[in-house]
């Protein structure tokens, strides 16, 4: 067992695993409930376990009507500062509970009720946020797509879902260009088998969308309603679900529960990010992704905080320093970003000359994850600011910080490189393949013993098999993270890499093999693979190889060119596929196994040794080769 020390952390994370019922019974105090739980922890089904059943909770109440009843109605919970459209607005919270009760009753009124699902496809705009908060109160279960993500990737999440309704908007923003959302939902909804009932539409003033009649309203219209009461739920009923990348095209439907995620979440904002309430809380994140969803909408507004949503970028020329004018202008206590758009930030303001120009006297903590973070990034962060810099590590699946340095309990000292400790409620081990403990120091595969805490998903959306299969079958009784890396001589945590095909590109989780699956779709191609190499900006971008068919003689470029459309189109954007080198063969194992981690090495210009088991080692001069054209690898 990890996370060994004489402190306040040792001391608490020892409870929370040698007693997980009475640690996480005690935290779940500070929620609201209109039922107390019959048991902390279900352990009667193996390896299903279900935190706090018999409790009966909204999360709704708990974001906001709690806050206004307790007298702090006044008190900013959203801060939505749009650089993009020039646009900074303030809801209080009974501001706030007033919209999302209409917002509610509006989704009442076309009949969603308990357990129905509500896909949520929006840009960074505050109705994304009602909606989320609104289904909520009335018990049915949002789904929250990424607004980068292409019609095909969102038409599976339609067919997956099953949902009555999808709430969307006519456009997003990046940066200065206008990106029609319309049309790709459209899309989605002619390519889905399951066809929503409904559509709501928030047109926006860069863009009007066309509607179709009968199934599309506009926002104004929907929002009609009466004001609606909160729905008590079972606390093991589903809140979300959010679809992630997993090791193939098919995304994970990964399902959060309502008591169990108010519990973690609630817990997480004093203990692991040092907040109290009223103070303002700052996920430059996006509600697509699971930081979003934890740290935007509910973490902040459980704890009472003022919640900032940013729709814009780190950097956005000519001013380096927009994220250090938001923590001003709004007096954030703490930030939390991925490490790259530090790097971003870097790049435009190496010296920190814009940091220093906004004040930011409240200004605490920074804290990184969504990608490992470079030491170099980390001290720089940290030089410039002048304030601790906090990796730590998480996944869609858990919801919440597995690794991290818990400032509410005690600063520990920052290895940079390492996401610090073992997070209360979290048992890690480091196995090597064979299921065998690794002592310190030595890289294995991260595994969590079960049950996991609360606020981690209890199984993947009407997929428990999958569930099992996944993350639960190779090391029995533990849950496999996928994640590679060790616990050194002092109990701190180092994430290395995935075990999988998934690589993160710009913080955005992404499957090489969904790329794979794409580009072999294309007529001219025979064989593929997709790696993701390093970049100074991204962390890591996809580069692809193709094998065209025999006979294909057309010029290459043009071949690239259509497979980076085409991973445009069917993935999206924020793939960022925008490399590919047509290659006459790929390098394999005599057995015909692709060796991606070795053009990896190549591409990264990092040493490797030439596996002993390769068909034909001059291929691999082939792949430098390309890579040499491509400009891999960097810097040399
Ligand atoms: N809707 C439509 N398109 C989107 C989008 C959205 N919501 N989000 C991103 N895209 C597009 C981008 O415009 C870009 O398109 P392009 O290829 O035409 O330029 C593409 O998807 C890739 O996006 P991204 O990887 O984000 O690159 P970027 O150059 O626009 O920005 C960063 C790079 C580093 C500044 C940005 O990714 C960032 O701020 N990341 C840190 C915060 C974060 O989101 N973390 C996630 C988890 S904590
Ligand atoms: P996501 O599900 O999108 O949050 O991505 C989860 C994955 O991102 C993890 O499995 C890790 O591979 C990676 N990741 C997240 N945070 C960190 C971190 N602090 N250090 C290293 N890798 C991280």
């Amino acid at each position: 067992m990890a996370g060994m020390s004489g402190g306040r952390y040792s001391e608490v994370y020892r409870r929370s695993i040698e007693d997980p019922e009475g640690f996480w019974g005690e935290a779940a105090g500070a929620v609201s409930w209109y039922r107390r739980w019959d048991r902390v922890l279900d352990r009667a089904k193996p390896p299903f376990y279900r935190w706090f059943p018999g409790g009966m909770v909204n999360t709704c109440y708990n974001a906001l009507d709690r806050h206004v009843e307790a007298g702090h109605g006044s008190r900013p919970a959203l801060i939505y500062d749009s650089p993009v459209t020039s646009t900074k607005k303030t809801f209080t919270y009974h501001g706030l509970l007033d919209i999302v009760s209409r917002c509610a009753g509006s989704l009442s009124d076309l009949g969603i009720t308990k357990g129905d699902r509500v896909i949520i496809y929006m840009p960074m705009v505050p109705e994304a946020v009602i909606s989320m908060l609104a289904c909520a109160r009335i018990g049915a279960i949002h789904s929250v797509v990424f607004g980068g993500f292409a019609a095909p990737e969102l038409a599976t999440r339609i067919d997956d879902a099953k949902p009555k309704l999808v709430i969307s908007a006519s456009c997003g923003i990046e940066v200065n260009r206008v990106i029609p959302y319309k049309p790709l939902l459209d899309k989605a909804i002619e390519i889905a088998r399951a066809k929503p009932e409904r559509c709501v539409i928030l047109e926006r003033p860069q863009l009007e969308a066309s509607l179709v009649p009968g199934r599309d309203m506009t926002w104004e219209e929907f929002m009609a309603g009466d004001p609606a009461a909160c729905v008590p739920v079972a606390a093991t009923d589903p809140l979300y679900i959010l679809y992630t990348s997993g090791t193939t095209g098919i995304p994970k439907g990964v399902v959060r529960d309502n008591g169990g995620h108010l519990v973690a979440l609630t817990w997480s904002m004093k203990n692991i990010y040092g907040m109290d309430p009223g103070e303002v809380y700052w996920a430059a994140s996006d509600i697509g992704w699971v930081v979003g969803h934890s740290y935007i909408v509910y973490g902040p507004l459980f704890h009472g905080c003022t919640s900032v949503l940013y729709e814009g970028k780190p950097v956005s020329t000519p001013d380096p320093g927009a994220f250090w004018r938001v923590i001003s202008d709004h007096g954030v206590a703490a930030l939390f970003t991925a490490p790259t758009a530090f790097r971003a930030i870097r790049r435009e303001d190496p010296e920190g000359e814009y940091i220093r120009k906004y004040p930011r006297s409240g200004f605490r903590r920074l804290f990184l994850a969504g990608e490992r973070c470079d030491p170099d990034t980390l001290l720089w962060a940290g030089k410039h600011l002048r304030v601790p810099v906090i990796d730590h590590w998480w996944q869609t699946e858990t919801g919440w910080a597995i690794g991290g340095n818990p400032v509410g309990l005690e600063m520990l000292p920052v290895k940079p490189g390492s996401c610090t400790k073992p997070v209360p409620g979290y048992d890690i081990h480091v196995l090597d393949n064979e299921g065998r403990e690794l002592p310190p120091g030595q890289i294995g595969n991260i595994v969590v013993r079960l049950p996991l805490p609360p606020g981690c998903f209890p199984t993947l959306w009407q997929n428990d098999r999958d569930f099992v299969k996944t993350y639960l079958s190779e090391y029995p009784g533990f849950y496999e993270t996928a994640d590679a890396g060790y616990l050194d001589v002092d109990g701190y945590l180092w994430i290395m890499s995935r075990t999988d095909d998934i690589i993160n590109v710009a913080g955005h989780r992404l499957s090489t093999g969904a790329m794979e699956e794409v580009l072999a779709s294309h007529p001219d191609v025979a064989e593929c693979a997709v790696t993701g190499v390093k970049d100074p900006i991204k962390g890591e971008i996809p580069v692809g190889f193709i094998v065209p068919k025999a006979g294909v003689n057309r010029p290459e470029g043009e071949i690239v060119l259509e497979l980076v459309r085409l991973v445009r189109e069917r993935i999206g954007p924020v793939a960022s596929f925008k490399l590919a080198a047509v290659v006459k063969r790929l390098p394999k194992t005599r057995s015909g196994k692709i060796l991606r981690g070795t053009m990896k090495k190549i591409a990264d210009g990092e040493p490797f040794t030439v596996p002993p088991t390769i068909d034909d080692p001059a291929i691999l001069d082939e792949i430098r080769e390309s890579l040499a054209g491509l400009g891999y690898p960097k810097g040399r």
